[in-house]
């Protein structure tokens, strides 16, 4: 599987977005066309440090001259986000890679409710937007703590089938997923995208609903790495058998042995090592499949998915 390829841009410029977001836009340093982009997709940045961070584009292109990302200050930051907010200035260099989109929308979609948390805003934009445009019936719902942390305000404050919600005005409360969902006609595809209690909520509360209708982007790891090891990786294609030991992944395995694979965020939210299974049972812990394609077994994501049999055999 080849590695990904890098893009060399450039800061063109950055934004305030809220008290703890900034909006940075990203050109090419030689002039020419980005890949395009379609609403939902997402980048990797790949920071100095070797730090590589996954982030929505808040606008879609056929051929775009720039891509524009929004960066939340993460308290807890282990170096990505408080890079780029306290390091990263206009004029600076950066690697990204191309767009990849997990979050797609269903283009025979009849009605579409999008429910976006916090940070969350930031795929939903343009998912919004190119909806809107197209003159599809699409509603969405906007839940942050405070309108202080609201992205967008002045987009999208009074837009006809928007709601913003802010727990501030509701004496703290969060947005009530169930009675949201329960207003969703029978046919909507329901996105959601926003914190990690949202999401599990947004989960918990559509079990019973088609899972094609349902769809979820996580920001960051919603389960442990399988590292429990004991288990060999056949690789097809180049007729080797690895072992991956117990504190490893498959791809830190692969890695051990000299055999370099396509790989982002390694822990299971991009979508990058995703790698074709032919025989065994993986044991998925990624947030990048949906169940039905966990159950069919017919892919894997390779950094943080382990194994259910004593050999996989994967399509390398
Ligand atoms: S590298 Fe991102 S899902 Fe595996």
């Amino acid at each position: 599987m080849p590695e990904q390829r890098l893009i060399q841009t450039r800061v063109e410029c950055i934004r305030f977005g809220t008290h703890d977001t900034n909006l940075y836009e990203l050109r090419p340093v030689d002039g020419t066309e980005l890949p395009a982009a379609q609403p939902g997709a997402h980048i990797a940045v790949h920071l100095p440090s070797k730090l590589v961070r996954q982030y929505s584009l808040l606008q879609a292109g056929e051929k775009p001259l720039s891509y524009l990302i929004g960066v939340k200050r993460d308290a807890a930051s282990r170096g990505g986000s408080s890079f780029i907010h306290e390091k990263l200035r206009v004029g600076d260099k950066l690697m990204i890679e191309a767009p990849r989109n997990n979050f797609p929308l269903a283009p025979d979609a009849r009605h579409t409710l999008l429910l976006a948390g916090g940070i969350g805003i930031t795929p939903m934009l343009c998912m919004w937007q190119q909806l809107k445009v197209q003159g599809h019936n699409v509603r969405l719902i906007y839940s942050c703590r405070s309108r202080k942390d609201a992205l967008f305000l002045a987009t999208l404050d009074g837009e006809p089938g928007v709601t913003l919600r802010f727990d501030d005005e509701h004496k703290g409360s969060h947005l009530d997923m169930a009675a949201v969902l329960a207003g969703a006609p029978a046919d909507a595809h329901l996105y959601c995208c926003g914190p990690l209690p949202m999401l599990q909520s947004f989960e918990r509360q559509t079990a019973a609903w088609p899972a094609g209708q349902v769809h979820v982007e996580y920001f960051s790891s919603a389960q442990e790495q399988a590292t429990e090891g004991g288990f060999s990786v056949k690789l097809a294609r180049a007729g080797i058998t690895v072992a991956v030991a117990s504190g490893q992944s498959v791809l830190a395995a692969l890695r051990s042995c000299g055999i370099s694979t396509a790989s982002s965020c390694e822990e299971g939210i991009c979508g990058a090592c995703e790698t074709k299974v032919l025989a065994g049972i993986p044991d998925h812990r990624d947030s990048v499949l949906s169940d039905g394609e966990k159950l069919a077994n017919y892919t894997m994501m390779i950094c943080c998915s382990g194994s259910k049999t004593p050999e996989l055999v994967l399509d390398l």
